[in-house]
This record gives structure tokens, C-alpha cells and sequence, in this order.
């Protein structure tokens, strides 16, 4: 398998004595996109600004384009495109000029495509800087870094800021990067857009990694959560080692089952002659709030 783009190993960092993170391990695969999620505070910008070379490390690996994130800092910038969630540009400058001079510092020109990015996130950019609200704001950094062609995009909650049609617009320019072959580390807060476009997703709590894998993946190891209607009594279901919070009312049963055990649990359906079935497969949503609660763990 081809080298990972981003390896992280056991990561730590710490400020004065307090431990940001303690035990950080990923890997973001060439042509992936990969989705960093964790509560406030779990340490994702912490993590990105480690690998950008902004921080140092108090501990263990972290690379880029097989090279050291803070000794080669230089030549993997060469190579890497950056948008933080909080946006500050020159004041005084309108939003094209900062665009072009964010290109200029990172070696590109303007573009076809800037004109395009321009265009589809409805950016005014003959107004100052200082006037953009944060999402503005927050689509001059986008433009520019969508713009930079580079082999690896780092986005911190890039869309805090962006309407839902803008978002739109952010998930078409992600999905168009990862149809060009390009990898993609993205946090962010919002799970239907972390589902819909990650192809793995770590799950990151007070400095750790709790979880890492396809989402696919980590709803095999959740519950499916089934709605039945059937013929003959359901109850003996409810007895099922695989079936949780079982309720009945009548011939209805609702519950939650493993999901690898979903096969067992419709063998003994079965004979029960089943007249209605509805299952819902977890959310990421359901799965982060899992995580995050540690409930049923
Ligand atoms: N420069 C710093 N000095 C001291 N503590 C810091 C510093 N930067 C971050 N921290 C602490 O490290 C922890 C992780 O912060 P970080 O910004 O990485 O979280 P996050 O996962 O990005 O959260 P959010 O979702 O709110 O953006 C927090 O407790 C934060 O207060
Ligand atoms: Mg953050």
C-alpha cells in the first residue's frame, strides 16, 4: 500500500502542565477524505496546528508527505493548503487582493478556477476586508485554498460560518478535490457533512483517538435500531442476548439490536411472520453522542 499522507504516532502535547494531547494515532491515506470530529476542547485544532508546524510537539510522530512536520515544516508547506476556522486577513485590502496575495505566498496564480470558486460562493470582492463577516471571511481563506493546487487540504472547521447553501458549495469543491485524486483532513462540528463526504473518520476526545475507521465500519460495531410488527407474539424476542431496550405494544416490538447479530435476530423473526419491519442503521450522530456519553459502552 502506498505511503499515508499524514502519520501521526502517538502524539502528545503539552501546555505548561496542562496535557492537550495525550495519545493522538492516524493516518490520512492518499485520495481520502478524512473527518476529525470530537467535542469542544477534544484537541482537533491542537492536532492540526502540530502538523502544520505551528506548534511543537511534546511527544511522539507526526509527518507529512513522509517528512517531519516541524523539521521539513518548508517543503511540505510547498505542497499543503490550510484554512482555520477563525479567519483574520489584512484590513485594508478588498477580498480579491487578499486572495491573490494568499496565492502569491503560496506560489500559485489566479486562475480560471478562482474566477469560478469566486463566482459559486457568491464573494463580492472589490469590498475591504474589514467588512466581511466571518463567513466572508471565512470564503476568501476557502477560495484561495481551493484555488492552491496542492496534494494534501487541511480544513478546521472551514463552514462554522457559511449558510447551508455555501456549505453546498464547500462539499462540491471537497468531493471535485477528491475526484482529482487529492487527500483531504477536514474537522469539523457538522456530522451530515462529516457523513456525507469522509471516507473515515476519526473520533477524538480530551486528547485521545477513541475511534478510527469507515463509518461503515463503526456502525458494524453499534446497533440498528428495528420497528416490527408481527403475527404470532413477539415477546420471546425481547429475550434475545442481541436485543436491547426491548418494548412491546401488542404485536409491536421496538428495539435495538447489534448489528452483527441482526442476521440471528431475523431467524427468529421469521417464524413469528413478520407483517411490517422497519430498521434504522445509526447515525453518525448516534454515534458520536455514544462515543461522546460513553452510554452503553
Ligand atoms: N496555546 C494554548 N495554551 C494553553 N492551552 C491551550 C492552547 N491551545 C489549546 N489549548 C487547550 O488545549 C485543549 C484543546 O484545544 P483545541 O483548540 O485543540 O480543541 P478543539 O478540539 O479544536 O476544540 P473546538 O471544537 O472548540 O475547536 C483545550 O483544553 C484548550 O484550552
Ligand atoms: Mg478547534
Amino acid at each position: 500500500m502506498a505511503q499515508p499522507v499524514v502519520q501521526i504516532q502517538q502524539l502528545q502535547k503539552r501546555f505548561g502542565k496542562f496535557q492537550a494531547l495525550k495519545d493522538i494515532t492516524m493516518t490520512v491515506n492518499a485520495g481520502e477524505v478524512f473527518g476529525f470530529i470530537g467535542p469542544n476542547g477534544a484537541g482537533k485544532s491542537t492536532t492540526i496546528r502540530t502538523l502544520l508546524g505551528i506548534l511543537k510537539k511534546s511527544g511522539g510522530q507526526a509527518t507529512i508527505f513522509g517528512k517531519d512536520v516541524w523539521s521539513d515544516a518548508v517543503a511540505i508547506h510547498k505542497r499543503l493548503a490550510y484554512v482555520p476556522g477563525d479567519v483574520y486577513l489584512w484590513p485594508n485590502l478588498s477580498g480579491g487582493e487578499v486572495i491573490d496575495l494568499l496565492l502569491k505566498l503560496n506560489g500559485q496564480k489566479h486562475s480560471a478556477l478562482t474566477d469560478t470558486l469566486i463566482q459559486d460562493f457568491a464573494l463580492d470582492v472589490t469590498k475591504k476586508s474589514r467588512t466581511y463577516s466571518k463567513g466572508n471571511r471565512q470564503k476568501v481563506a476557502l477560495i484561495a485554498a481551493f484555488s492552491t493546487d496542492a496534494d494534501l487540504y487541511i480544513f478546521d472547521e472551514p463552514t462554522s460560518g457559511l449558510d447551508p447553501l455555501m456549505e453546498e458549495v464547500f462539499q462540491k469543491h471537497v468531493l471535485a478535490l477528491k475526484a482529482a485524486g487529492k487527500s483531504i483532513l477536514l474537522s469539523s462540528h457538522i456530522l451530515s457533512e462529516v457523513e456525507r463526504m469522509c471516507d473515515r473518520i476519526g473520533i477524538i476526545r480530551e486528547g485521545q483517538i477513541i475511534e478510527t475507521g469507515s463509518l461503515e465500519d463503526m456502525r458494524q460495531l453499534s446497533r440498528t435500531q428495528i420497528t416490527v410488527t408481527t403475527a404470532q407474539d413477539p415477546a420471546a424476542i425481547g429475550q434475545l442476548a442481541a436485543v436491547h431496550r426491548f418494548n412491546q405494544t401488542g404485536h409491536k416490538a421496538t428495539f435495538a439490536v447489534d448489528s452483527e447479530q441482526l442476521d440471528a435476530v431475523m431467524t427468529a423473526l421469521t417464524p413469528l411472520g413478520i407483517q411490517q419491519l422497519q430498521s434504522t442503521p445509526p447515525t453518525l450522530e448516534d454515534l458520536f453522542l455514544r462515543y461522546y456519553n460513553q452510554e452503553e459502552a
